[in-house]
């Protein structure tokens, strides 16, 4: 590694000159673009934990104060008043939509709901024991064989047409997905359905029965959604844009971030959470638990804990929180009472931990959204499938945004080599 560039002043390193990328809202960031023509080094941040990958108007994060905006509007106000499409059209253009927008928009992604027959035909390929997040990433990628007329990536009308049919689709995908995981037929969508309550359908009701959307089952999936919607440059929102940099077909660009979702460090939590919660079983035995997670050598972490850049509560988790209760006493379900109860006295003992105290380690919103879906009777296996659905909108205006930006060129970081310095082919008879 390269002696001595120490910063000397806020914008030079060793000597040189580097500018400064302004906010609207948060830290500057310095650009080191032209850092390793001038000064003949590269930066090192593996991780990224210092990197900012690109400019975006989408989504603010302050991660110290717990503040969340999407397009400046602060996330608990959003969750409060609107609805997830709202938010959605508020994500992909930039402006809350006036009442003529929202109907077009609503009538866009419920006409784009339905599958082509032939991709249907893929779900019985799966096995029957399939993660669903599996069947996601493999029918999201397989999206482009179908839809020729989103495929020039350079025609706004194209990505906006994209943008819209995932926004439809993905729920018709990850209800199917499920349908074929418990083998009963899969549900076609219903245009008379909101979006929330559409999927509902899809997931529960089967042809030989007539079906009910629970209004506070639909309401309780609205205010997750837009609580998942978009969360700036996470991991998977990151592959996204990586994929898509290189000018790659956006379905196949889309579906890389649901297998970066799937990971257990990210949306793959909520159903860690669950997990974990039925493993520890009993609030007796949460200090067995706890000490578990602080010691270093015990891989078990306490998940739906932590957060990159959330260093206070995670304002999606005091949401969530509050609105627990609600859900839980409507379906007066106790196995779920039980889990929320262990739940909270796990947050409180971790929370008085000098542990979790001095990292700053807080709940974060999937410790919660798990136990929300357990009661409303969805599967764990689609936990992450439901946070798939929300991000979908996310995802699609990430890929817009870079897509119309000019300046984007494919992301290629470069690397400290650490290998073997240049030696000779030894023949197989010599090694
Ligand atoms: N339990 C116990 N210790 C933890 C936890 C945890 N959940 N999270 C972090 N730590 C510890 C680390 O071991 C580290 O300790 P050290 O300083 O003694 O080495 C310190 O806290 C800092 O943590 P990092 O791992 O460096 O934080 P990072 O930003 O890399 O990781 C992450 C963040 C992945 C979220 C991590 O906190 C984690 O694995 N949490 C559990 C999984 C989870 O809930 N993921 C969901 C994220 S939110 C989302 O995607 C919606």
């Amino acid at each position: 590694m390269a002696d001595n560039y120490t910063l000397s002043g806020s914008n030079s390193t060793d000597g040189t000159e580097l500018p400064h990328v302004e906010p609207t809202l948060g830290t500057p960031a310095v650009d080191v673009r032209g850092l390793n023509q001038t000064a003949g080094v590269f930066t090192f941040d593996p991780a990224f934990t210092a990197t900012c990958s690109c400019e975006s108007d989408i989504t603010f994060i302050d991660g110290a104060n717990g503040q969340l905006l999407y397009r400046g509007y602060p996330i608990d106000q959003l969750a409060a008043n609107a609805s997830h499409l709202e938010v959605s059209y508020l994500l992909i253009n930039g402006e809350l939509p006036s009442r003529t927008q929202m109907d077009q928009f609503r009538e866009s992604i419920t006409h784009h709901t339905m599958l082509n027959t032939s991709l249907m035909n893929f779900f019985d390929s799966f096995h029957y024991d399939a993660h669903p997040m599996a069947m996601m990433t493999g029918i999201v990628g397989s999206l482009a064989a179908f839809y020729h007329d989103t495929t020039d990536i350079h025609d706004p009308e194209h990505r906006e047409t994209f943008a819209h049919r995932m926004i439809a689709k993905i729920p018709t995908i990850a209800a199917a997905a499920y349908k074929h995981s418990v083998g009963q037929p899969i549900m076609s969508p219903r245009n008379n359905l909101g979006y929330t309550s559409n999927l509902l359908r899809m997931m529960f009701a089967v042809p030989a029965e007539d079906y009910e959307v629970d209004p506070v089952a639909s309401k309780a999936l609205e205010v997750l959604f837009m609580l998942h919607a978009d969360h700036e440059q996470n991991a998977s929102t990151s592959t996204v844009r990586m994929a898509g940099s290189t000018g790659a077909n956006p379905y196949a660009a889309l579906s890389t971030g649901i297998a970066a979702l799937w990971g257990p460090a990210h949306g793959g939590a909520n159903e860690a959470v669950l997990n974990m919660l039925n493993e520890i079983g009993d609030a007796s035995n949460v200090p067995e638990y706890i000490e578990k997670a602080k010691d270093k050598n015990d891989p078990f972490k306490l998940m739906g804990f932590g957060h990159r850049v959330y260093k206070n509560f995670d304002p999606r988790a005091l949401v969530i929180r509050d609105y627990c209760h609600q859900v839980l006493d409507h379906y007066n379900n106790q196995g779920n009472e039980r889990l929320f109860d262990l739940a909270r006295e796990l947050e409180r003992v971790a929370l008085e931990d000098d542990y979790f105290v001095e990292r700053a380690l807080y709940p974060n919103v999937d410790f919660y959204s798990g136990i929300i879906y357990a009661a409303l009777g969805i599967p764990t296996n689609m936990f992450t499938p439901m946070f798939a659905i929300a991000r979908t909108v996310g995802w699609s205006a990430h890929w817009m945004e870079m897509m119309n930006d000019p300046g984007t060129r494919i992301a290629r970081p470069r690397q400290v080599y650490t290998g073997y310095t240049q030696r000779d082919y030894v023949p197989t008879d010599k090694r």
